[in-house]
């Protein structure tokens, strides 16, 4: 595990001339703009890197993370975000991930306080909340996974709900958007819903949500 601040900067200067080992145009293209395919919506959770589980490389994918991998409606930052990605940038996907074993979840499912976090974490309790009837057939361990995938299947829903992909799916234009939860323990991503690109496959994902699957 890197601790020290130098080791950031050294490794930089590495990655520096090992990019220009491999290509001399390397940074020279970089620099001429972005049009990645993908944007990503993922947890901060430091085990969780995007680009590092996926193999894509600078400039395929513009990421927002934030606690949880949430799609707040009021968030002016992940809107922005959302809103560039979909309408500047014209990505193919939006990808929401979530990831076993994730803090936030955890923290969202307990009693114990946190301090501001709480309030950024207080949907992951409606949701468990909506859901109870499954979650409390579960063991502690199925639950707590369970609701990982649940709050992913959520925030697809929102992100389709967003007036952003609504616009978009008006114009025919895409994003597909797809719900993701990777594992942990083994390194692979599990996709929690299908393509979704249109209003009536957002219904799916809404029936769902409406608790006649969940319920
Ligand atoms: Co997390």
């Amino acid at each position: 595990m890197i601790t020290s601040i130098q080791s950031l900067l050294r490794n930089n200067e590495r990655f520096v001339e090992e990019q220009l080992q491999l290509d001399p145009g390397y940074f020279a293209n970089l620099s001429e703009g972005q049009h990645p395919a993908f944007l990503w919506i993922g947890c901060s959770d430091s085990r969780v890197p995007p680009d590092r589980i996926t193999g894509t490389q600078p400039g395929d994918m513009f990421v927002h993370r934030n606690i949880a991998n949430l799609v707040v409606q009021t968030d002016m930052n992940l809107l922005s975000v959302l809103q560039y990605a979909v309408e500047v940038l014209e990505v193919e996907h939006v990808i929401v991930c979530g990831h076993y074993g994730c803090g936030g979840v955890k923290a969202a499912m307990g009693e114990a306080k946190h301090g501001l976090i709480d309030n950024w974490l207080r949907v992951l309790k409606d949701t468990q909340q909506y859901f109870w009837k499954e979650l409390m057939t579960l063991n502690e361990h199925a639950r707590f996974d369970r609701m990982v995938e649940l709050n992913v299947i959520e925030q697809v829903y929102n992100l389709g709900k967003t007036s952003i992909v609504q616009e978009a799916w008006k114009r025919g234009v895409r994003p597909w958007i797809h719900g993701w939860v990777f594992d942990l323990s083994t390194g692979f991503i599990h996709p929690q819903t299908g393509m979704i690109n249109n209003d009536a496959a957002i219904q799916e994902v809404c029936k769902f949500h409406t608790g006649v699957v969940g319920a």
